[in-house]
């Protein structure tokens, strides 16, 4: 199978072109490195030219209001080349409970870009995954000053990245869903427990203060980001990851 992966040089993305290459398909890489920008369009249509499947892994260089526009134009760029390119499956990877939390501006972004997905004319699949482990040290660094990080007590259940990737490679090669598929990590954990445990794990002297207005995540109410019912279980245990 000829897969396009769109943000194929990123986190999630290099994992998934290596998963989908070691499965024996033809994963081709494609980002603003390579020379495609999916907000101009420049280099659009080479880059989906004879693929089977587009996985668009693309992210936004900012997680403010203009993560709206930024999504919405590259889906809308994107969805138009592969109608025209006549590809079969258009994957998307997106945020568990994104549509929950209309009080974040990426997460309103993430919800526009699945919408434009549902709405458009190409079958599609939705990957919508819990937070990265990886991703802990960016809220750490968002609310780090001297000697104290202040973080909410959020419930977060953190997932791997490259069993997001593998999850995302499985599903670029079945059939399209036309529908949502949920992964998440095996334990849930109050985000600034979660600090606690990086930061001793890493050790690292700072100290977590609870602080429920602090940070990105402190606009998050209940446990929308928390796996419900049919979600997959990813096997890796953040501390397990973090050893
Ligand atoms: N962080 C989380 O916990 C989490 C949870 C669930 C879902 N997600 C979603 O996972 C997706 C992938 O995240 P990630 O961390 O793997 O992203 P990432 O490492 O930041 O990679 C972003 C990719 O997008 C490419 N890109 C950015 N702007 C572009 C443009 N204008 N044209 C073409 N390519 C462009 C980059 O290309 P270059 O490398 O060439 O610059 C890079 O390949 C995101 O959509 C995110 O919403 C994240």
């Amino acid at each position: 199978m000829k897969i396009a992966v769109v943000g194929g040089t990123g986190l999630i993305g290099s994992q998934v072109v290596k998963n989908l290459r070691a499965a024996g398909h033809e994963a081709v890489p494609h980002s603003l490195s390579t020379g495609l920008d999916i907000i101009s369009g420049q280099g659009l249509e080479d880059a989906v030219a004879g693929a089977d499947v587009v996985v668009n892994l693309t992210n936004s260089p900012t997680f403010d209001e203009a993560s709206i526009e930024f999504f919405r134009t590259s889906m809308n760029n994107l969805l138009a080349a592969a109608e025209k390119g006549g590809v079969g499956h258009f994957v998307v990877l997106s945020i568990v409970g994104v549509d929950q939390v209309p009080q974040l501006d990426y997460y309103r972004a993430k919800t526009l870009q699945e919408e434009i997905l549902t709405a458009g004319p190409v079958p599609y699949s939705i990957v919508r995954a819990t937070q990265f482990m990886e991703f802990m040290d960016a809220v750490i660094s968002e609310t780090a000053e001297g000697d104290t990080v202040r973080l909410p007590r959020t419930p977060i259940q953190p997932i791997a990245a490259a069993e997001v990737a593998a999850t995302v490679a499985e599903v670029a090669v079945g059939a399209p869903l036309n529908g949502i598929v949920n992964i998440a990590g095996p334990d849930v954990y109050a985000l600034d427990e979660l600090g606690r445990v990086t930061l001793t794990a890493r050790g690292d002297g700072r100290s977590v203060v609870t602080d429920d207005s602090a940070g990105m995540f402190a606009a998050v109410p209940g446990d929308f980001l928390i796996a419900h019912g049919d979600a997959r279980i990813a096997p890796t245990h953040y501390t397990d990851w973090l050893a």
